[in-house]
């Protein structure tokens, strides 16, 4: 029962204080509604804008691919250096613990393997991704590719419907495939028609000419690691990228197929959060066990 006798006339109303309108430090993401933020909020980190994504999704299309065999032994000691987790739901439920605290990545999107032909995929259900708690689902497009790029771009389209009625944001994750073209035109084009169709994030790949496929895309872009690098070329990548105006790394096989991954995530980490140069990072990749 409230106190009906003790309601006391408020006094501290800040008359002539204008209240704080603080905008949002997102690309693009100022008209999003609260939820949607609140999820962008915990992938990047609002003191720098960016993130470290660590991708252990590669299973879901490459089976058990080296460094992914056992994600209990090598990927769950590296969770506590990443910012975010992207990973499929099987995963997810199997084997990362829910007292993490980290927010995920769903990969949402599912089809075809290896074995086959790629990207012929269906997205789950947004609802699962509701359950489980997800910061952001994530989905494959292939664009240029004439067998998979309708079916994926609706994919994203789809996604992005499902993700807007539950303030969920969604990341298209551009592909390449052994016909595409692996330059800025490209990339250019895919991230573009990826944010264009309501993609809140989108993941692709550095090439020569970056800073002109981020200036185009209206939304934060992160770039995959791609296939294993020697460690400071890998770091060469994150720092060329994050100068280019990436938001950071959405990184699988050059952390967990590293020498050390946690040296490795952790040096990464401080050149998309710190700026450190590629050879003050590799210098604390090789002073870290
Ligand atoms: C492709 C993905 C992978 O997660 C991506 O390739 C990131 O991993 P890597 O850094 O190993 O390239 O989204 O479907």
């Amino acid at each position: 029962m409230a106190d009906l006798d003790d309601i006391r006339d408020g006094q501290e109303y800040g008359v002539g204080v204008a209240q704080k309108t603080d905008g949002f430090f997102l690309k693009g993401s100022n008209n999003l509604d609260w939820g949607m933020k609140d999820r962008l909020s915990r992938i990047f980190n609002p003191a720098t804008g960016r993130t470290v994504m660590l991708a252990f999704d590669h299973g879901f299309i490459m089976g058990p691919t080296s460094g992914v065999e056992r994600i209990d032994l090598s990927i769950m000691p590296l969770i506590e250096h990443a910012d975010c987790l992207m990973c499929a739901r099987g995963v997810l439920r199997a084997l990362v613990p829910p007292t993490s605290r980290k927010p995920v990545c769903l990969r949402s999107d599912a089809g075809t393997s290896i074995l086959t032909e790629l990207n012929h995929n269906v997205v789950i259900d947004i609802q699962d991704a509701v359950k489980l708690n997800a910061s952001a689902i994530a989905v494959m497009v292939s664009v240029g590719d004439a067998a998979t790029e309708a079916e994926t771009v609706a994919n994203l389209y789809q996604a992005v419907d499902a993700g807007q009625a539950y303030g969920i944001p969604v990341m298209g994750v551009t592909a390449v495939g052994k016909d595409m073209a692996r330059d800025a035109r490209y990339f250019g084009l895919a991230s573009r028609l990826c944010a264009e169709n309501g993609a809140n994030i989108v993941k692709t790949y550095y090439t020569e000419g970056f800073e002109k496929v981020v200036a185009c895309c209206p939304v934060p872009i992160v770039i995959a690691g791609g296939k294993k690098l020697p460690e400071l070329e890998a770091l060469e990548l994150a720092y060329r990228a994050i100068q280019s105006g990436a938001a950071g790394v959405d990184m699988g096989r050059n952390v967990f197929q590293s020498e050390k991954p946690a040296a490795m995530i952790q040096a990464v980490g401080a050149v998309v959060h710190q700026g450190l140069k590629p050879a003050e990072a590799f210098q604390m990749y090789n002073d870290l066990k």
